[in-house]
């Protein structure tokens, strides 16, 4: 079979190199199929006849990527009620609707960190195949909880069998470490790329706290090392400073919302290499637009009490050193306003090169993607987008991108 050359050529005017963190002018990214073949100076001689895309005159960044996303949930629908109302379908639905949106805002990669089974490894293989439109997705199933937990549904009457319990093998509810275990290693064989679990309380939970552990360090241990053992990565969302301890002694790879680390914390982060992933600008949507659709009271104090003391958090454990990776929890806000969240990092101290690092070379990093998203070097994906404006200037710039490419080929282009 001929083997038929698929090679374009794209001019950047300038060309961010994420891992130096400084801009190059006058690139030629030489693009063959999906991958970058080699980035070559500039006056490079264009073949005659060659297909090119002129972004001589735009910023071009590689495609972001948001490490902790929901892609299957709604923005303005956070009653666990709904989970007695709705067909599991429904999470499908939101699926497709934003994992669109979320590519569409120039995120290229995510790494989706809970959802009913198996909604996002569904959403990850049909994207693949080039079935519908999203992000390259690392796929997680549903987030592991103890009973009672952040993942669980509370406060109901006993009565009340959630459909969640068909039988006792959920995916979702595991106590004590061979449940543990046996949980991990279910999600894993329906092809999960990694695995989350729920250390301490939520905010948006019912008749939990933030600050409280719910997983105990052997239990933590137990499903770091048989997601490991998997060759997968666990993330864990802890909020609160022992939750966070005993996941990175654990061996966990990110902890998800670090809102209340302590100096303890940071710097057995620091120690272990644990990367922090702390959405930061979703206290914000909470608290301005979520009393609006009836969040109850509980979960507004929650938030009251983690908000603010995440983003001082931030500041400190990036000023100490902590590896940070880009991460929103898309889906407690409207999908597609993931990089809102970057001008919260600046102003909690990180610099605009720095921000873009935690959502390009780091995160692909945390996700095990090195080799394949988050620069825009010889062999990369040519995943990217285009700006007019610089973000390293003004970084909210980044919250409407017009120009989106993934895999090579153009999704968007509203310049
Ligand atoms: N899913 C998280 C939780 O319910 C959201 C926390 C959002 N608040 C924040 N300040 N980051 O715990």
């Amino acid at each position: 079979q001929p083997i038929v050359e698929t090679v374009e050529y794209i001019k950047a005017g300038k060309l961010f190199d994420s891992v130096a963190g400084r801009y190059v002018d006058g690139a030629v990214l030489v693009v063959e199929g999906a991958r970058i073949r080699s980035v070559e100076g500039k006056g490079f001689p264009i073949p005659d006849g060659a297909k090119v895309i002129d972004l001589s005159d735009d910023y071009v960044l590689p495609g972001l990527i948001d490490c902790h996303t929901h892609l299957t949930a709604r923005a303005d629908k956070y009653d666990e009620i709904n989970a007695f109302r709705e067909t599991p379908f429904i999470a499908a639905i939101n699926g497709v609707v934003n994992a669109k949106k979320t590519l569409d805002a120039g995120f290229t990669t995510v790494r989706d960190v809970g959802s009913p089974p198996f909604a996002a490894v569904d959403l990850r293989n049909n994207i693949n195949e080039g079935y519908i439109p999203g992000p390259r997705i690392v796929a997680s199933g549903p987030a592991i909880s103890i009973t009672g937990g952040h993942g669980d549904l509370n406060n109901f009457s006993p009565e009340v069998r959630p459909m969640l319990y068909p039988n006792d093998r959920d995916f979702q509810i595991a106590d004590g470490e061979q449940q543990v275990q046996q949980t991990v290693r279910a999600q894993v064989k329906y092809n999960v790329d990694v695995i989350k679990i729920l250390a301490s309380g939520g905010v948006l939970s019912k008749g939990d706290q933030p600050g409280a552990p719910q997983y105990t360090l052997s239990e933590l241990k137990m499903a770091a090392d048989t997601a490991h053992q998997a060759g997968r990565k666990i993330a864990a969302h802890a909020h609160g400073a022992l939750s966070i301890k005993w996941s990175i002694l654990a061996g966990i790879d990110s902890i998800e919302h670090a809102s209340l680390a302590d100096d303890e914390d940071i710097r057995l982060a620091k120690e272990h290499g644990t990367y922090f992933v702390m959405d930061i600008y979703d206290d914000d949507y909470i608290l301005q637009e979520a009393p609006k659709f009836g969040l109850p009271k509980e979960q507004i104090e929650k938030e009251r009490g983690v908000g603010q003391k995440q983003r001082e958090t931030f500041r400190r454990a990036w000023k100490a050193g902590v590896k940070m990776a880009f991460g929103t929890d898309e889906g407690v806000y409207p999908h597609g306003d993931n990089a809102k969240q970057f001008h919260y990092m600046v102003q909690f101290g990180m610099t605009p090169t720095e921000a873009i690092q935690a959502a390009t070379v780091h995160a692909a990093d945390l996700i095990g993607r090195s080799d394949d998203v988050g620069q825009l070097t010889a062999g990369h994906y040519a995943d990217l987008i285009a700006l007019k404006a610089d973000p390293l200037q003004k970084i909210e710039v980044l919250t409407s991108v017009p120009f989106v490419m993934k895999g090579g080929a153009v999704t968007k282009d509203t310049r």
